[in-house]
């Protein structure tokens, strides 16, 4: 059963404060690693699955992708994403990705950002993506780190010395785990590496790039304290090829 987070109140007004909401791929600091996984996007027929406020909805437009859908479960992100949207290259719909059928063979791109580790059952939505894409399409995605979504308390400890020591717990007890981030009892997917390989070369995706994701020292001279972020990597970053 979808939770659904992002309709409820609480965890909507959080989110729609947060810097990537306010300024949308600039306030993500992994798009530019995200970004340089994507393929050549114009004339492409893209599907961002999750997409939120819509925001590389629009970017690939701007960049001459010929159509994109964007698929979410919530109700919130839709209304949001539509308001900020007036191109009829774009079109959004409301599905949930456990349950999304798409047409055979209809997209040169699949993306995602930061929603798949919303989804319990990965292996079913890889494969409908790999019938969906063209063959030579790319599926790219980004989740949260599997480190970051084991441990049964996420969140930094004072180690000795000062340092801070992220806690790591459960991390080949895949399934379900409750958090409070943004609001209490938030459900995410925790999955190994292994498993998310695993998944994409079952759904017969070849797998073209694998990154964990840190700031660059760039990024940390901008924002020195992003520098904590080079303890663990937050994200896992993946291209794959049908
Ligand atoms: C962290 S937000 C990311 C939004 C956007 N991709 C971005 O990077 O700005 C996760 C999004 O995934 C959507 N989502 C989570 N579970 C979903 C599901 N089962 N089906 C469809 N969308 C889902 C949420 O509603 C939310 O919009």
């Amino acid at each position: 059963m979808t939770q659904n987070i992002y309709d409820d109140p609480t965890f909507y007004q959080a989110y729609r404060r947060l810097d990537r909401s306010v300024q949308g791929l600039g306030g993500a600091p992994e798009w530019p690693a995200l970004q340089a996984l994507l393929p050549d996007v114009r004339r492409a027929r893209i599907v961002d699955l999750g997409c939120g406020f819509g925001w590389v909805c629009r970017w690939a437009r701007e960049k001459g992708a010929a159509s994109v859908l964007g698929v979410d479960v919530s109700e919130n992100m839709l209304a949001q994403a539509r308001s900020m949207t007036a191109d009829p290259g774009i079109s959004y719909e409301k599905a949930d990705l456990e349950r999304l059928q798409l047409p055979v063979g209809s997209f040169d791109v699949a993306y995602s950002s930061l929603a798949l580790h919303y989804v319990e059952n990965l292996g079913r939505l890889f494969e409908q993506i790999n019938r969906a894409t063209v063959s030579g399409g790319r599926l790219v995605f980004s989740v949260e780190h599997p480190l970051f979504t084991a441990p049964s308390c996420p969140d930094w400890i004072g180690g000795a010395g000062g340092r801070c020591v992220w806690p790591l717990d459960g991390y080949l007890s895949e399934g379900p785990r409750s958090t409070d981030w943004l609001a209490k009892g938030v459900i995410k997917q925790h999955r190994t590496i292994a498993t998310y390989l695993n998944l994409l070369i079952a759904a017969k995706f070849t797998i073209l790039h694998v990154e964990e994701w840190g700031p660059t020292p760039e990024q940390i001279t901008t924002h020195p304290s992003w520098a904590l972020e080079r303890e663990r990597p937050a994200f896992l970053l993946i291209s794959a090829q049908r």
